[in-house]
């Protein structure tokens, strides 16, 4: 079995990784030892976030001594597929998933099942008949973080908004529960009318795109947009300029993920609200693989806690924001 040839090949290193950690800040492998191989199938490169979340991931596999087979899926559920696959002929240790869609895993996970390799999810949640075919979880709550966006934004405005909303991509963890929870924290909230809302992929060219298409149809109606991520909030916040409007005053602009770059702009006082999401994964992935091929148990789940930063504390924050 996979399994064990996995554990045969990595208990050795990693006993004794622990008797050289009081002499050696680098847990990396000793020479000559077995290194562990662990794929890691990423969605692609479409925003600040995910581009955050590889760089985590493969730095921490780096200080770990640890070979990390990284496929690129540009943004295709089919590639993801072709990955796990090519990862099973490969023979690694373990497979590190972030999967683009919740559904359709169901058939690759179960032949790298078959081959005895256990996956990890980061960052996204699947819809699967059988929780067996993933070991751990690791993730934000999606729902919440539209919550916290839903209750701020009632909170800011009386409980009476126009809003338009910017959705994540079709059929993805991050975009069902984002509007799921922005929509049960608005719901009590008749005052507040979500005018339109539309796909726009979690990057910046869409969003800009998607806003203009608002902006045509709902013109000064529109108080507020509510992005699933930061990247569309910054592409809203460029169509909004460009349409002669300042974003951020005549327009709430609210978005997740709290990255650098938008989070600059919300200290500028152009967006008014980010629900953090961390993408520094790499660690918690890492742990997770490691006691999996040890035999140890870890749980289902396991939630990255996330804050919500407005003009009320971001300006504090911003020299400590770590991505
Ligand atoms: O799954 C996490 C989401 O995916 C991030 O919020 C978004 O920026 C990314 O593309």
């Amino acid at each position: 079995m996979k399994i064990l040839y996995a554990l045969r090949r990595f208990v050795p290193v990693f006993t004794l990784g622990l008797a050289l950690a009081s002499c050696s800040k680098e847990p990396a492998a000793p020479a000559g030892a077995p290194q562990l191989v662990v794929g890691f199938s990423q969605i692609g490169a479409e925003s600040e976030w995910r581009a955050r979340e590889t760089e985590s991931i493969q730095k921490e596999a780096a200080k770990r001594g640890i070979e990390l087979k990284f496929a690129d899926a540009q943004g295709r559920q089919e590639n993801q597929i072709k990955a796990l696959k090519s990862f099973v002929a490969q023979g690694v240790d373990a497979i590190l998933l972030a999967p683009q869609t919740k559904l359709g895993w169901d058939n690759a996970l179960l032949e790298v099942q078959r081959a005895g390799i256990p996956v990890v999810l980061v960052d996204r949640g699947i819809e699967t008949k059988d929780e067996s075919l993933y070991a751990t979880l690791i993730a934000s709550d999606f729902v919440e973080e539209g919550r916290v966006i839903g209750r701020w934004l009632a909170e800011k405005t009386g409980g009476t908004c126009n809003v338009v909303e910017l959705a994540g991509t079709v059929g993805s963890d991050p975009a069902i529960e984002r509007a799921k929870g922005f929509a049960e924290a608005i719901a009590a909230f008749p005052g507040i009318r979500v005018l339109k809302s539309q796909p726009a992929e979690f990057t910046r060219a869409k969003g800009k795109e998607v806003m203009e298409a608002f902006l045509k149809a709902e013109g000064d109606a529109i108080q507020a947009v509510y992005a699933h991520n930061d990247d569309m909030a910054l592409g809203a916040l460029q169509a909004l300029e460009e349409a002669g409007k300042k974003p951020g005053v005549d327009v709430l602009v609210l978005g997740i993920d709290a990255a650098k770059p938008a989070f600059t702009e919300l200290v500028a006082g152009k967006l008014n609200a980010l629900v953090e999401c961390s993408p520094l994964l790499g660690p918690l992935a890492f742990d997770a693989v490691e006691k999996v091929l040890r035999g140890e148990s870890v749980p289902k789940r396991t939630l990255v806690p996330d804050r919500l930063f407005d003009a009320s504390n971001a300006a504090e924050e911003l020299s400590k924001r770590e991505y």
